[in-house]
């Protein structure tokens, strides 16, 4: 199912594209069969698998690293130079260290919460810093980020995470409070898991299936959420179809966070 209309004449960019199996790549698939525009930003050891992707889909590709910083104002300038305009901003970065998630969370160290948060949080911040020039001429700019059951509950194998995920919650509503007079509209997408080469390679193949089977059977739905579930909120969210939205987290979970018992 498409919306060929919905993001017509829209022009977007999505931070975050590590290949077929990850969100990012699924978003910008259904942000141009929706007509979109889009230009996907991957990091320089991802160039051989993104490149063949974003040309079959039709995406101009971005090489930026958020750990420099900037890079990331040369990327926004190479973007702004290319077009004079964004209407919509995709974040779907999250790094975590190797072998963090089995520390106990008493021992993370400041390096490491570091660059959970550094990562999954402030590099929202800063790509609003440099893509709002871009946003403000656009007449309906959206802002999306991607947020995790983790972040509201405690989640097994999950902690830095977590804690990092209820941060970028708190991120969107102060950017949606900051950005709202200028119209620039922050929500994020909640879902639980899609089984994507991160999420394999983070918590396991089992857990993954495991944890997809237990959505599955107590999602109001029975069934657990995929990409196109993911996808097609976030075609809303970054669309003019959006509109005094803000702050908001659309959960798409089959109503599995609605339940209790
Ligand atoms: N998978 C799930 O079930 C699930 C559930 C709820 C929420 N989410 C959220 O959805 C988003 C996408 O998840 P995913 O599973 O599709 O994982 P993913 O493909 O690995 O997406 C994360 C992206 O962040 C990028 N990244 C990490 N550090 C970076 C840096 N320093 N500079 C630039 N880019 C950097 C990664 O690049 P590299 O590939 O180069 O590392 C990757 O493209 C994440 O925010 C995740 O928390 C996922």
């Amino acid at each position: 199912m498409t919306h060929p209309q919905l993001l017509a004449s829209r022009r977007g960019v999505v931070l975050g594209v590590s290949g077929e199996n990850g969100v990012g790549f699924h978003a910008a698939r259904a942000f141009r069969a929706a007509g979109a525009e889009v230009t996907v930003a991957h990091r320089e050891a991802r160039r051989e698998v993104v490149t063949p992707l974003a040309s079959a889909l039709g995406c101009e590709r971005i090489e930026l690293d958020f750990r420099d910083e900037r890079a990331v104002a040369h990327a926004f300038g190479e973007l702004g130079r290319r077009h004079e305009r964004l209407d919509f901003l995709l974040h779907t970065l999250v790094h975590v260290p190797d072998g963090v998630l089995e520390k106990p969370v008493t021992e993370l160290s400041a390096p490491e919460f570091a660059e959970v948060l550094e990562i999954g949080v402030r590099s929202l911040l800063v790509a609003c810093r440099y893509a709002l020039p871009l946003l403000r001429r656009s007449d309906a700019p959206r802002v999306v980020t991607l947020l995790s059951p983790g972040g509201d509950r405690a989640v097994p194998h999950y902690h830095a995470v977590g804690i990092m995920k209820g941060a970028l919650a708190a991120a969107v509503r102060y950017l949606a409070l900051e950005l709202g007079p200028l119209g620039v509209l922050c929500n994020a997408v909640s879902f639980s898991i899609v089984d994507t080469d991160a999420a394999r390679r983070v918590i396991g193949e089992e857990l993954t299936h495991k944890t997809r089977a237990a959505l599955a059977k107590r999602a109001f739905t029975r069934r657990a959420t995929d990409y196109d579930d993911v996808a097609r909120s976030l075609t809303y969210l970054v669309s003019p179809l959006a509109t005094n939205v803000t702050g908001e987290t659309l959960h798409v979970d089959g109503g599995f966070s609605r339940g209790y018992l």
